[in-house]
């Protein structure tokens, strides 16, 4: 006699014996069945506002119609096609597409599936292209997972732990912190404290001269949401030029509107050479790319990095229609502007709270730091947590972010409008109170 199926219900009790221990005790494990728009519909019945966006990829929220369509008839044609063995159409299209709103310059692509392969491509193709071997990252840096992306990354040691040795020519700097700065808490302080501490590598680690790239987040994600000041990253520029190293910049979190421009590059005005771009770029569906000029591009030889899957013909085909939503919907202008209406809502619910030591944000990227309430900023991520268990109680997912999980982080997907910021916003303030 045939077994029958297990119940999804079935399946979510036996989940610790089936998903690697590794992935499976994030937060909240939400069982969503169903998912449109800004909500989230559970195995249970309920019904959640979702302020995660996925970690920043349904920006357009959960199933839009368009980019849903888009998929479908890409579907019924054909759905993998390895690119350099045929050339697709969807592929060809958002070629042509996307420079046109990628900051300047940045005008040919290699596709890949996930942030941390993006990330690893443009690692690669600096090496490769510069012949130099050293790469400065951030502390409190997250570029995914995979070797060449863990290596560079340094928000949690956890993360690191075990791993050793890393890909080999990796050096760290400061972020540029305003909150959290050694020498004073002046957007000037963190800019000079952080640019120095890579004048510090060139002196005491590696000379200018053998560094191929600055990998750099505009905005922290994981780190916390750290909205560096402008002239960090323009410091930052003016290093690499004077030292003819390539300015990565990592906008896989960042990227496709989060910060009210499409690119966090745009936002502050700064021209990166390669960026990796991700999660926002096909609303769910997988796709990433490294992303450089011609003449940079063009020196990465044939053969020397390659893919299976990158490239996919529905996601690119999902890619193409996320960039007409983005026009047709003035999504820009919306994210601006709730992105505003949000974050004034924050230091309105702050005043007052010595305990919520930070609200900061660009666009829709927003975060508030708890701490306690002591001269070192001592964060606080039991509270922070406290507060993000009654907001899900009351049905608003919000995430957690920095070394502690002190960071309450706000990604909610671009189309939310002002009635539903209002909403989170009486939410958060109720899930503060009780806490
Ligand atoms: C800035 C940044 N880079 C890279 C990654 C890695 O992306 P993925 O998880 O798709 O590999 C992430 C993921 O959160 C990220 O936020």
């Amino acid at each position: 006699m045939a077994h029958p199926e297990p119940t999804y219900k079935q399946l979510l009790e036996k989940v610790k014996e089936n998903l690697a221990p590794s992935l499976a005790e994030d937060w909240p494990e939400l069982p969503a069945v169903r998912a449109e728009g800004i909500y989230l519909y559970t195995e249970d019945g309920r019904k959640i506002m979702d302020f995660t966006s996925g970690i920043g990829v349904t920006n357009l929220g959960h199933n839009h119609p368009k980019v849903l369509n888009a998929a479908i008839e890409q579907m019924k044609k054909f759905s993998h096609s390895a690119v350099g063995i045929t050339l697709h159409e969807p592929l060809l299209r958002l070629t042509e597409i996307l420079p046109k709103v990628m900051p300047e310059g940045m005008e040919m692509f290699f596709f890949g599936n996930s942030g941390s392969e993006a990330v690893e491509g443009a690692i690669k193709m600096a090496r490769y292209v510069t012949e130099r071997p050293g790469i400065i990252a951030f502390t409190g840096s997250f570029h995914g997972r995979t070797y060449g992306a863990i290596s560079v990354t340094s928000v949690k040691s956890k993360y690191r732990s075990h791993y050793e040795p890393f890909v080999p020519g990796v050096y760290f700097a400061d972020f540029a912190n305003p909150f959290r700065c050694p020498i004073g808490n002046t957007a000037e302080d963190a800019v000079n404290w952080a640019l120095e501490s890579v004048e510090k590598i060139f002196n005491y680690y590696i000379p200018a001269e053998q560094v191929a790239a600055i990998l750099v987040e505009p905005i922290q994600g994981e780190g916390g949401y750290i909205v560096p000041p402008p002239e960090f990253l323009q410091g930052l520029r003016e290093i690499c030029d004077q030292h003819g190293i390539l300015l990565i910049f990592d906008e896989v979190q960042s990227g496709f509107g989060r910060s009210g421009e499409m690119f966090a590059a745009q936002t502050f005005g700064v021209r990166p050479d390669i960026m990796a771009i991700a999660k926002g770029i096909a609303n769910g569906f997988p796709l990433s790319a490294t992303v450089s000029n011609r003449k940079l591009m063009k020196s990465w030889s044939a053969g020397s990095h390659g893919t299976t899957f990158g490239g996919n013909p529905i996601a690119c085909a999902a890619a193409i229609a996320v960039q007409q939503v983005f026009k047709e919907e003035n999504i820009l202008e919306n994210t601006r502007k709730m992105g505003n209406i949000f974050i004034e809502g924050l230091k309105q619910i702050q005043k007052g709270k010595d305990f919520i030591g930070d609200v900061r944000g660009k666009g829709l990227m927003i975060a508030m730091e708890i701490v306690k309430p002591d001269r070192w900023k001592t964060p606080d991520a039991e509270k922070a947590m406290a507060i993000l268990n009654h907001a899900l109680e009351n049905n608003l997912l919000a995430y957690m972010a920095g070394r502690t999980g002190n960071v309450i982080r706000f990604i909610p997907p671009l189309i939310v409008n002002e009635h539903e910021i209002n909403q989170a916003l009486e939410i958060l303030e109720v899930s503060i109170a009780k806490t």
